[in-house]
């Protein structure tokens, strides 16, 4: 299959749309739309890349919510070789006033599930332009994936979704 999928949970809100802007920067013979608890519909492996996406609830809440269970179901997915040297991209939402010190964290715990699955990360972002203090998505001075702040910043959301899939493409080769 020559399609990109993108997978992201939770619906109805800031990931939801973001990840519908992304889905409208490929044209529909190429690209996948799926909340991850679509995930089991489908066969991961068969994608050209994937894109994954969530938002940042806090550690305790992350690691407590009830939704645990869904991201933990998907990353299972993983397992295995399917993701072997797979083009994988990550984007996260956050809020950069209300949580300086732990802006976008959660982006962390996705990248480090496709390192295990022997992924190939694309699409790491500049970390110039927001403001904040403290990050764990940060490797190499540069965010792990597209971060979008749709509380503080939702003004420069299209521009970087825009600028962002383009980069996937070159990195990608699709
Ligand atoms: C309870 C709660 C905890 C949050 N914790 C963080 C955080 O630790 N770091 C961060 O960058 N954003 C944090 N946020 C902000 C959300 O990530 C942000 O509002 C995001 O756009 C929500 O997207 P969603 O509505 O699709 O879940 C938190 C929001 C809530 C409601």
């Amino acid at each position: 299959m020559n399609k990109t999928g993108i997978f992201y949970w939770p619906k109805n809100g800031n990931v939801e749309t973001c990840a519908t802007k992304i889905y409208e920067q490929f044209d529909k013979s190429e690209i996948e739309l799926h909340s991850i608890d679509e995930a089991d519909q489908v066969d991961l492996g068969s994608y050209k890349m994937i894109i994954v996406g969530g938002s940042t609830v806090g550690a305790d809440v992350w690691e407590k919510a009830s939704d645990n269970n869904l991201w933990n179901d998907f990353i299972s997915k993983f397992e295995g070789k399917i993701l072997k040297d797979k083009p994988v991209a990550i984007f996260g939402l956050g809020d950069q006033i209300l949580y300086p010190d732990h802006f976008v964290n959660g982006m962390m715990i996705i990248k480090k599930e496709f390192d295990k699955a022997g992924a190939r990360l694309v699409g790491r972002w500049p970390t110039v332009g927001y403001d904040f203090t403290g990050s764990e998505s940060i490797e190499n001075e540069m965010f792990v994936g597209l971060v979008l702040d749709e509380d503080q910043q939702d003004e420069l959301t299209d521009e970087r979704v825009k600028s962002w899939v383009s980069q996937l493409r070159k990195e990608a080769g699709i």
